[in-house]
Protein backbone atom coordinates (compact mmCIF):
# COMPACT_ATOMS: atom_id res chain seq x y z
CA UNK A 1 0.00 0.00 0.00
CA UNK A 2 1.35 3.17 -0.53
CA UNK A 3 2.35 5.08 2.56
CA UNK A 4 2.46 8.99 2.15
CA UNK A 5 4.86 10.75 4.29
CA UNK A 6 4.71 14.27 5.25
CA UNK A 7 7.40 16.10 4.09
CA UNK A 8 7.96 17.87 7.28
CA UNK A 9 8.23 14.41 9.20
CA UNK A 10 10.73 13.01 6.53
CA UNK A 11 14.35 13.05 7.17
CA UNK A 12 17.05 13.22 4.65
CA UNK A 13 17.51 9.35 3.55
CA UNK A 14 20.18 7.36 1.89
CA UNK A 15 19.41 7.09 -2.49
CA UNK A 16 19.45 3.23 -1.68
CA UNK A 17 16.52 3.52 0.51
CA UNK A 18 14.29 0.85 -1.90
CA UNK A 19 14.48 -2.81 -0.18
CA UNK A 20 16.05 -5.64 -2.13
CA UNK A 21 13.10 -7.51 -2.46
CA UNK A 22 14.27 -10.41 -4.07
CA UNK A 23 17.22 -11.72 -3.50
CA UNK A 24 18.47 -13.25 -7.31
CA UNK A 25 19.21 -10.05 -9.27
CA UNK A 26 17.60 -11.06 -12.56
CA UNK A 27 20.68 -10.95 -15.60
CA UNK A 28 18.74 -9.22 -17.63
CA UNK A 29 17.22 -5.25 -16.57
CA UNK A 30 13.08 -5.78 -16.71
CA UNK A 31 12.92 -1.81 -17.34
CA UNK A 32 13.29 -2.55 -20.76
CA UNK A 33 10.10 -0.50 -21.50
CA UNK A 34 10.85 2.43 -19.49
CA UNK A 35 8.38 4.51 -16.75
CA UNK A 36 5.34 6.34 -16.97
CA UNK A 37 3.39 8.32 -14.97
CA UNK A 38 -0.36 9.84 -15.82
CA UNK A 39 -3.75 10.67 -14.64
CA UNK A 40 -2.85 13.58 -12.17
CA UNK A 41 -5.37 14.65 -10.35
CA UNK A 42 -5.74 16.04 -6.22
CA UNK A 43 -2.71 14.67 -4.43
CA UNK A 44 -2.01 11.46 -6.65
CA UNK A 45 -0.63 10.01 -10.13
CA UNK A 46 -0.44 7.08 -11.62
CA UNK A 47 3.00 5.03 -11.99
CA UNK A 48 3.31 2.88 -14.51
CA UNK A 49 5.89 0.36 -15.53
CA UNK A 50 5.95 -3.36 -16.97
CA UNK A 51 8.37 -5.56 -16.35
CA UNK A 52 10.16 -7.33 -19.59
CA UNK A 53 11.37 -10.23 -19.52
CA UNK A 54 10.18 -11.60 -16.10
CA UNK A 55 9.58 -14.75 -14.91
CA UNK A 56 6.43 -16.56 -15.09
CA UNK A 57 5.21 -15.71 -11.36
CA UNK A 58 3.89 -12.25 -9.63
CA UNK A 59 6.78 -10.00 -8.87
CA UNK A 60 7.24 -7.80 -6.21
CA UNK A 61 7.78 -4.11 -7.43
CA UNK A 62 8.97 -1.58 -5.14
CA UNK A 63 8.48 2.21 -5.55
CA UNK A 64 9.43 5.61 -4.78
CA UNK A 65 8.29 9.37 -5.15
CA UNK A 66 10.54 11.84 -4.61
CA UNK A 67 10.71 15.71 -4.23
CA UNK A 68 14.14 15.64 -6.46
CA UNK A 69 15.86 14.33 -9.12
CA UNK A 70 18.85 12.45 -6.44
CA UNK A 71 15.62 10.87 -4.58
CA UNK A 72 17.14 12.41 -1.16
CA UNK A 73 13.45 13.85 -0.27
CA UNK A 74 11.29 10.75 -0.19
CA UNK A 75 7.78 12.04 -0.45
CA UNK A 76 5.99 8.51 -0.62
CA UNK A 77 6.87 4.89 -1.06
CA UNK A 78 5.32 1.24 -1.66
CA UNK A 79 5.31 -1.47 -3.03
CA UNK A 80 3.24 -3.29 -5.96
CA UNK A 81 2.98 -6.92 -7.72
CA UNK A 82 3.79 -7.50 -11.27
CA UNK A 83 1.51 -9.96 -12.06
CA UNK A 84 1.78 -12.50 -14.93
CA UNK A 85 -1.91 -12.33 -15.77
CA UNK A 86 -1.31 -8.46 -16.37
CA UNK A 87 1.88 -8.64 -18.80
CA UNK A 88 3.82 -8.34 -15.36
CA UNK A 89 2.77 -4.53 -15.66
CA UNK A 90 1.93 -2.26 -12.54
CA UNK A 91 -0.06 0.87 -12.21
CA UNK A 92 0.53 2.08 -8.93
CA UNK A 93 -1.97 4.90 -7.32
CA UNK A 94 0.99 7.33 -5.88
CA UNK A 95 -1.32 9.66 -3.56
CA UNK A 96 -0.64 11.93 -0.41
CA UNK A 97 1.20 14.07 -2.85
CA UNK A 98 1.50 18.04 -3.52
CA UNK A 99 0.60 19.56 -6.58
CA UNK A 100 2.54 22.25 -8.46
CA UNK A 101 5.56 21.41 -8.66
CA UNK A 102 7.95 18.29 -10.04
CA UNK A 103 8.11 15.25 -8.46
CA UNK A 104 10.53 12.30 -9.56
CA UNK A 105 9.67 8.53 -9.55
CA UNK A 106 11.30 4.86 -9.92
CA UNK A 107 11.10 1.33 -9.24
CA UNK A 108 13.21 -1.49 -8.62
CA UNK A 109 12.50 -5.03 -9.42
CA UNK A 110 14.52 -8.12 -9.71
CA UNK A 111 18.13 -6.71 -7.98
CA UNK A 112 17.60 -4.12 -10.62
CA UNK A 113 16.44 -0.25 -10.62
CA UNK A 114 14.30 1.65 -13.38
CA UNK A 115 15.38 4.72 -14.85
CA UNK A 116 13.60 7.94 -12.70
CA UNK A 117 10.92 9.37 -14.25
CA UNK A 118 9.92 13.34 -13.88
CA UNK A 119 5.72 13.72 -13.12
CA UNK A 120 3.62 16.38 -12.08
CA UNK A 121 -0.60 17.29 -10.64
CA UNK A 122 -1.78 20.88 -11.45
CA UNK A 123 -2.30 22.56 -8.33
CA UNK A 124 -5.91 23.24 -7.80
CA UNK A 125 -5.50 26.88 -7.56
CA UNK A 126 -3.05 26.92 -10.78
CA UNK A 127 -3.34 30.47 -12.56
CA UNK A 128 -1.78 28.52 -16.12
CA UNK A 129 -1.53 25.16 -17.36
CA UNK A 130 0.33 24.15 -20.26
CA UNK A 131 0.01 20.52 -22.51
CA UNK A 132 0.85 19.04 -25.75
CA UNK A 133 -1.82 17.09 -27.63
CA UNK A 134 -0.75 14.71 -29.86
CA UNK A 135 -1.83 11.48 -31.41
CA UNK A 136 -0.77 8.64 -34.37
CA UNK A 137 2.65 7.49 -34.25
CA UNK A 138 2.53 4.47 -36.54
CA UNK A 139 5.97 3.37 -36.18
CA UNK A 140 6.33 1.76 -39.98
CA UNK A 141 5.80 5.38 -41.16
CA UNK A 142 8.54 7.27 -39.05
CA UNK A 143 10.86 8.11 -36.46
CA UNK A 144 9.31 9.49 -32.78
CA UNK A 145 11.54 12.69 -33.05
CA UNK A 146 8.12 14.72 -31.98
CA UNK A 147 8.40 13.08 -28.72
CA UNK A 148 12.26 13.84 -28.23
CA UNK A 149 10.97 17.39 -28.46
CA UNK A 150 7.98 17.22 -26.42
CA UNK A 151 10.25 15.43 -23.51
CA UNK A 152 12.90 18.72 -23.89
CA UNK A 153 9.90 21.26 -22.36
CA UNK A 154 10.14 21.55 -18.63
CA UNK A 155 7.09 23.66 -18.41
CA UNK A 156 4.30 20.61 -19.38
CA UNK A 157 1.58 19.91 -16.88
CA UNK A 158 0.83 16.89 -18.72
CA UNK A 159 0.53 15.52 -22.59
CA UNK A 160 -2.53 14.71 -24.10
CA UNK A 161 -2.86 11.91 -26.15
CA UNK A 162 -5.90 11.46 -28.46
CA UNK A 163 -5.31 8.20 -29.88
CA UNK A 164 -3.35 5.93 -32.28
CA UNK A 165 -1.08 4.97 -29.79
CA UNK A 166 -0.51 1.77 -31.73
CA UNK A 167 -1.23 0.62 -35.15
CA UNK A 168 -2.52 -3.35 -35.32
CA UNK A 169 -1.56 -3.72 -38.76
CA UNK A 170 1.34 -6.53 -40.17
CA UNK A 171 4.89 -5.57 -40.57
CA UNK A 172 5.69 -4.37 -44.04
CA UNK A 173 9.00 -4.65 -45.33
CA UNK A 174 10.93 -1.37 -45.24
CA UNK A 175 10.87 0.64 -48.30
CA UNK A 176 7.13 -0.44 -49.20
CA UNK A 177 4.36 1.93 -48.75
CA UNK A 178 5.98 4.67 -46.60
CA UNK A 179 7.46 1.95 -44.06
CA UNK A 180 11.08 3.48 -42.83
CA UNK A 181 10.94 0.54 -39.90
CA UNK A 182 9.08 -2.31 -39.45
CA UNK A 183 6.67 -3.91 -37.20
CA UNK A 184 7.31 -7.06 -35.92
CA UNK A 185 4.70 -10.14 -36.62
CA UNK A 186 1.52 -9.96 -37.97
CA UNK A 187 -1.77 -8.32 -37.69
CA UNK A 188 -2.74 -7.76 -33.97
CA UNK A 189 -5.57 -10.15 -32.93
CA UNK A 190 -4.66 -11.59 -29.86
CA UNK A 191 -3.47 -10.47 -26.54
CA UNK A 192 0.14 -11.83 -27.19
CA UNK A 193 0.44 -9.66 -30.48
CA UNK A 194 -1.07 -6.79 -29.33
CA UNK A 195 1.14 -6.68 -25.99
CA UNK A 196 4.10 -7.60 -28.52
CA UNK A 197 3.30 -4.58 -30.41
CA UNK A 198 2.95 -2.34 -27.37
CA UNK A 199 6.51 -3.26 -26.32
CA UNK A 200 7.68 -3.03 -29.87
CA UNK A 201 6.21 0.97 -29.81
CA UNK A 202 7.15 1.38 -26.10
CA UNK A 203 10.85 0.25 -26.75
CA UNK A 204 11.36 3.72 -28.57
CA UNK A 205 13.86 5.44 -26.90
CA UNK A 206 12.05 9.15 -27.94
CA UNK A 207 8.78 7.64 -26.87
CA UNK A 208 9.98 6.10 -23.40
CA UNK A 209 11.69 9.64 -23.10
CA UNK A 210 8.50 11.79 -23.10
CA UNK A 211 6.67 9.41 -20.99
CA UNK A 212 9.58 9.67 -18.54
CA UNK A 213 9.56 13.48 -18.46
CA UNK A 214 5.63 13.71 -18.41
CA UNK A 215 2.56 12.36 -17.25
CA UNK A 216 0.22 11.35 -19.74
CA UNK A 217 -3.49 11.52 -20.18
CA UNK A 218 -4.17 9.10 -22.91
CA UNK A 219 -7.50 8.31 -24.93
CA UNK A 220 -7.95 5.34 -27.63
CA UNK A 221 -9.03 5.57 -31.12
CA UNK A 222 -9.47 3.18 -33.82
CA UNK A 223 -5.80 1.35 -34.30
CA UNK A 224 -5.46 0.37 -30.63
CA UNK A 225 -8.57 -2.17 -31.98
CA UNK A 226 -8.59 -2.35 -35.40
CA UNK A 227 -8.92 0.63 -38.15
CA UNK A 228 -12.64 2.28 -38.49
CA UNK A 229 -14.25 -0.37 -35.72
CA UNK A 230 -17.85 1.62 -34.32
CA UNK A 231 -18.97 -0.04 -31.02
CA UNK A 232 -19.32 -3.50 -31.80
CA UNK A 233 -19.20 -3.25 -35.63
CA UNK A 234 -15.62 -4.49 -36.83
CA UNK A 235 -14.27 -2.44 -39.86
CA UNK A 236 -15.32 -6.10 -42.28
CA UNK A 237 -18.73 -6.59 -42.26
CA UNK A 238 -19.12 -10.42 -41.58
CA UNK A 239 -17.18 -10.60 -38.65
CA UNK A 240 -19.05 -12.58 -35.64
CA UNK A 241 -19.80 -10.34 -33.25
CA UNK A 242 -18.37 -12.53 -30.46
CA UNK A 243 -15.04 -12.90 -32.59
CA UNK A 244 -14.98 -9.12 -32.62
CA UNK A 245 -15.62 -8.56 -28.99
CA UNK A 246 -13.17 -11.41 -28.10
CA UNK A 247 -10.50 -9.41 -30.30
CA UNK A 248 -11.49 -6.57 -28.89
CA UNK A 249 -11.18 -7.42 -24.98
CA UNK A 250 -7.71 -8.42 -25.90
CA UNK A 251 -6.87 -5.18 -27.37
CA UNK A 252 -8.28 -2.96 -24.64
CA UNK A 253 -6.50 -5.12 -21.97
CA UNK A 254 -3.19 -4.42 -23.79
CA UNK A 255 -4.13 -0.83 -24.20
CA UNK A 256 -4.82 -0.71 -20.63
CA UNK A 257 -1.84 -2.57 -19.44
CA UNK A 258 0.55 -0.27 -21.38
CA UNK A 259 -1.34 3.09 -20.15
CA UNK A 260 -1.09 4.57 -16.98
CA UNK A 261 -4.54 4.44 -15.77
CA UNK A 262 -6.36 4.36 -12.95
CA UNK A 263 -8.93 1.16 -12.06
CA UNK A 264 -11.80 2.82 -13.25
CA UNK A 265 -10.56 2.38 -16.59
CA UNK A 266 -9.46 -1.27 -16.68
CA UNK A 267 -11.84 -2.92 -19.40
CA UNK A 268 -14.10 -5.08 -18.40
CA UNK A 269 -14.23 -8.55 -21.54
CA UNK A 270 -14.81 -5.70 -24.53
CA UNK A 271 -16.49 -3.17 -22.52
CA UNK A 272 -14.35 -0.04 -20.89
CA UNK A 273 -15.23 3.42 -18.92
CA UNK A 274 -12.37 4.71 -20.69
CA UNK A 275 -14.31 9.01 -20.68
CA UNK A 276 -13.29 10.55 -18.05
CA UNK A 277 -12.88 14.15 -16.68
CA UNK A 278 -9.98 16.51 -15.13
CA UNK A 279 -10.15 19.75 -13.57
CA UNK A 280 -7.34 22.07 -14.83
CA UNK A 281 -6.19 24.70 -12.04
CA UNK A 282 -9.30 27.32 -11.74
CA UNK A 283 -9.28 27.80 -15.56
CA UNK A 284 -10.99 24.90 -17.20
CA UNK A 285 -12.34 21.13 -16.95
CA UNK A 286 -10.89 18.84 -19.53
CA UNK A 287 -13.35 16.28 -20.85
CA UNK A 288 -11.49 13.45 -22.34
CA UNK A 289 -14.21 11.56 -24.54
CA UNK A 290 -14.51 8.12 -26.00
CA UNK A 291 -15.85 8.61 -29.68
CA UNK A 292 -15.21 4.92 -30.49
CA UNK A 293 -16.89 2.79 -28.31
CA UNK A 294 -20.10 3.89 -27.80
CA UNK A 295 -20.77 4.41 -31.44
CA UNK A 296 -23.76 3.66 -34.28
CA UNK A 297 -21.79 2.17 -37.07
CA UNK A 298 -20.83 4.54 -39.72
CA UNK A 299 -23.34 5.64 -42.29
CA UNK A 300 -23.48 5.11 -46.21
CA UNK A 301 -20.56 3.29 -45.95
CA UNK A 302 -17.19 4.14 -44.73
CA UNK A 303 -14.66 6.85 -45.27
CA UNK A 304 -15.18 9.41 -47.67
CA UNK A 305 -19.04 9.59 -49.02
CA UNK A 306 -21.67 11.50 -50.48
CA UNK A 307 -24.22 12.02 -48.15
CA UNK A 308 -27.31 9.48 -48.15
CA UNK A 309 -30.62 9.91 -45.65
CA UNK A 310 -29.33 7.03 -43.55
CA UNK A 311 -26.57 10.08 -42.50
CA UNK A 312 -29.25 12.98 -41.25
CA UNK A 313 -30.77 9.93 -38.64
CA UNK A 314 -32.32 12.16 -35.82
CA UNK A 315 -31.08 9.50 -32.97
CA UNK A 316 -27.21 9.55 -34.23
CA UNK A 317 -25.20 8.31 -31.41
CA UNK A 318 -21.21 8.91 -31.84
CA UNK A 319 -21.10 8.88 -27.50
CA UNK A 320 -23.67 7.02 -26.91
CA UNK A 321 -26.53 8.61 -24.16
CA UNK A 322 -25.18 7.90 -21.11
CA UNK A 323 -21.73 9.82 -21.90
CA UNK A 324 -23.62 12.26 -23.65
CA UNK A 325 -25.34 12.84 -20.03
CA UNK A 326 -22.16 12.33 -18.21
CA UNK A 327 -20.24 15.01 -20.80
CA UNK A 328 -23.43 17.73 -19.75
CA UNK A 329 -23.44 17.04 -16.68
CA UNK A 330 -19.96 18.14 -16.39
CA UNK A 331 -20.59 21.25 -18.24
CA UNK A 332 -22.11 23.16 -15.34
CA UNK A 333 -18.46 23.72 -14.03
CA UNK A 334 -17.22 27.44 -14.09
CA UNK A 335 -14.53 28.40 -16.87
CA UNK A 336 -13.22 27.22 -20.13
CA UNK A 337 -14.42 23.42 -21.18
CA UNK A 338 -12.28 21.48 -23.22
CA UNK A 339 -13.61 18.35 -25.32
CA UNK A 340 -10.43 16.08 -25.94
CA UNK A 341 -11.56 13.59 -28.46
CA UNK A 342 -10.69 12.04 -31.43
CA UNK A 343 -12.30 12.56 -34.81
CA UNK A 344 -12.75 15.94 -36.41
CA UNK A 345 -15.63 17.57 -35.26
CA UNK A 346 -16.44 20.61 -37.44
CA UNK A 347 -18.31 19.79 -40.40
CA UNK A 348 -15.55 19.59 -43.23
CA UNK A 349 -17.31 19.43 -47.03
CA UNK A 350 -14.37 17.69 -49.42
CA UNK A 351 -14.93 20.02 -52.72
CA UNK A 352 -16.94 17.03 -54.37
CA UNK A 353 -19.51 16.93 -51.68
CA UNK A 354 -18.26 13.97 -49.67
CA UNK A 355 -17.67 14.16 -45.85
CA UNK A 356 -15.83 11.77 -43.94
CA UNK A 357 -18.36 9.39 -42.33
CA UNK A 358 -16.39 8.04 -39.76
CA UNK A 359 -15.54 11.58 -38.45
CA UNK A 360 -18.32 13.91 -36.78
CA UNK A 361 -19.72 14.38 -40.01
CA UNK A 362 -21.30 10.77 -40.23
CA UNK A 363 -23.26 11.77 -36.82
CA UNK A 364 -24.53 15.29 -37.69
CA UNK A 365 -27.75 14.83 -35.18
CA UNK A 366 -25.05 13.94 -32.37
CA UNK A 367 -23.33 16.46 -32.61
CA UNK A 368 -25.98 19.04 -33.14
CA UNK A 369 -27.69 17.83 -29.97
CA UNK A 370 -24.21 17.86 -28.28
CA UNK A 371 -24.02 21.76 -28.86
CA UNK A 372 -27.21 22.64 -28.40
CA UNK A 373 -27.02 20.79 -24.96
CA UNK A 374 -23.89 22.56 -24.13
CA UNK A 375 -25.30 26.13 -24.94
CA UNK A 376 -28.05 25.35 -22.91
CA UNK A 377 -25.89 24.90 -19.85
CA UNK A 378 -24.01 28.26 -20.41
CA UNK A 379 -20.88 26.55 -22.22
CA UNK A 380 -21.18 28.84 -25.49
CA UNK A 381 -17.41 28.56 -26.56
CA UNK A 382 -16.35 25.11 -25.76
CA UNK A 383 -12.50 24.14 -27.09
CA UNK A 384 -12.24 20.57 -29.26
CA UNK A 385 -9.17 19.32 -29.35
CA UNK A 386 -9.30 16.18 -32.45
CA UNK A 387 -6.65 13.77 -34.06
CA UNK A 388 -7.30 11.07 -36.37
CA UNK A 389 -6.46 13.06 -40.03
CA UNK A 390 -2.70 13.34 -39.85
CA UNK A 391 -2.77 17.27 -40.47
CA UNK A 392 -3.02 20.00 -38.64
CA UNK A 393 -6.42 22.48 -38.76
CA UNK A 394 -7.80 25.11 -37.22
CA UNK A 395 -11.81 25.79 -37.30
CA UNK A 396 -14.53 28.04 -35.54
CA UNK A 397 -17.11 26.00 -34.40
CA UNK A 398 -20.10 26.81 -36.44
CA UNK A 399 -23.07 28.07 -33.55
CA UNK A 400 -19.81 29.07 -31.40
CA UNK A 401 -16.27 27.40 -30.14
CA UNK A 402 -12.81 26.70 -31.62
CA UNK A 403 -11.77 23.60 -32.66
CA UNK A 404 -7.66 22.35 -32.85
CA UNK A 405 -7.00 19.22 -34.56
CA UNK A 406 -3.20 18.40 -33.98
CA UNK A 407 -1.66 16.46 -36.67
CA UNK A 408 0.25 12.97 -36.33
CA UNK A 409 3.84 12.37 -34.48
CA UNK A 410 4.97 9.77 -37.32
CA UNK A 411 1.73 8.28 -39.20
CA UNK A 412 1.79 8.99 -42.94
CA UNK A 413 5.48 10.06 -42.91
CA UNK A 414 7.20 12.86 -43.78
CA UNK A 415 4.09 14.81 -45.35
CA UNK A 416 3.92 18.09 -46.68
CA UNK A 417 3.76 21.89 -45.75
CA UNK A 418 -0.08 21.98 -47.54
CA UNK A 419 -1.89 19.33 -49.15
CA UNK A 420 -2.62 20.11 -52.85
CA UNK A 421 -6.11 20.01 -52.58
CA UNK A 422 -6.12 21.99 -49.29
CA UNK A 423 -6.97 25.20 -50.84
CA UNK A 424 -10.06 23.92 -52.37
CA UNK A 425 -10.92 22.62 -48.99
CA UNK A 426 -10.69 25.48 -47.06
CA UNK A 427 -12.85 27.23 -49.65
CA UNK A 428 -15.64 24.96 -49.49
CA UNK A 429 -15.34 25.37 -45.77
CA UNK A 430 -14.81 29.36 -44.50
CA UNK A 431 -14.38 28.43 -40.94
CA UNK A 432 -11.46 26.08 -41.49
CA UNK A 433 -8.68 28.66 -40.71
CA UNK A 434 -5.83 27.03 -41.04
CA UNK A 435 -4.49 23.54 -42.25
CA UNK A 436 -0.68 22.36 -42.28
CA UNK A 437 0.60 18.66 -43.35
CA UNK A 438 3.60 17.71 -41.71
CA UNK A 439 3.93 15.89 -38.72
CA UNK A 440 4.31 17.24 -35.02
CA UNK A 441 2.22 18.27 -31.98
CA UNK A 442 0.33 21.59 -30.99
CA UNK A 443 0.97 23.33 -27.23
CA UNK A 444 -1.76 24.41 -25.24
CA UNK A 445 -1.87 27.23 -22.76
CA UNK A 446 -4.76 27.78 -20.38
CA UNK A 447 -4.41 31.08 -18.24
CA UNK A 448 -6.55 33.77 -17.64
CA UNK A 449 -6.22 35.40 -20.93
CA UNK A 450 -7.93 32.39 -22.83
CA UNK A 451 -6.23 29.49 -24.39
CA UNK A 452 -3.67 29.41 -27.36
CA UNK A 453 -2.64 26.53 -29.88
CA UNK A 454 0.91 26.55 -30.84
CA UNK A 455 1.59 24.37 -33.58
CA UNK A 456 4.81 22.67 -34.19
CA UNK A 457 6.20 20.34 -37.22
CA UNK A 458 8.79 18.69 -38.30
CA UNK A 459 10.41 18.88 -41.75
CA UNK A 460 11.02 15.07 -41.56
CA UNK A 461 10.54 11.83 -40.00
CA UNK A 462 11.82 9.03 -42.37
CA UNK A 463 15.07 9.47 -40.43
CA UNK A 464 15.71 10.87 -37.08
CA UNK A 465 17.38 14.39 -36.24
CA UNK A 466 14.43 16.73 -37.10
CA UNK A 467 14.51 19.82 -35.13
CA UNK A 468 11.09 21.52 -34.42
CA UNK A 469 9.53 24.57 -35.84
CA UNK A 470 6.54 26.47 -34.35
CA UNK A 471 4.23 27.32 -37.62
CA UNK A 472 1.13 29.20 -36.11
CA UNK A 473 -0.05 30.54 -33.16
CA UNK A 474 -3.99 31.07 -31.92
CA UNK A 475 -5.90 32.10 -29.33
CA UNK A 476 -9.50 31.78 -27.94
CA UNK A 477 -11.72 33.04 -24.73
CA UNK A 478 -14.55 31.10 -23.45
CA UNK A 479 -16.10 34.06 -23.62
CA UNK A 480 -16.06 35.41 -27.15
CA UNK A 481 -16.64 34.34 -29.99
CA UNK A 482 -13.97 33.22 -32.70
CA UNK A 483 -10.15 32.30 -32.90
CA UNK A 484 -7.19 34.53 -33.62
CA UNK A 485 -4.00 34.26 -35.38
CA UNK A 486 -1.59 36.03 -33.46
FE1 LIG B 1 -4.16 7.67 -37.09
Amino acid sequence: MPRPLALARRAVIATLALPALHPARAAENPFSLGVASGDPEGDSVILWTRLLPAPARPVPVAWQVAADPAFRRILAEGQGLARPESGHAVQIEAGGLPAGRPLWYRFRALGHDSPAGRTRIPAADAARIAFVNTGCQHYEHGFFTAWRHIAADEELDFVLFNGDYIYEYAGRPVGTRGSVRRHEGGECLTLEDYRARYAQYRSDPDLQAAHAAHPFIVAFDDHEVENNWAGPHSETSGTAAADFAARKAAALQAWSEHMPLRPAQRPAGAAIRAYRRFRLGRLATLHVLDTRSHRDDQPCGDRLQHPCAELFRPDAEMLGAEQEAWLLAGAAAPGLHILAQQVFFCPRIFPDGRVSTDAWDGYPAARERLLSGLRARGVLHPVVLSGDVHRAFVAEIPGGGAEFVCTSISSEGDGREADPAAPALLARNPHILFHHARRGWTRHEVSDDGFTAEYWALPFVSRPGAPAHRIARFATRPDRPGVARL
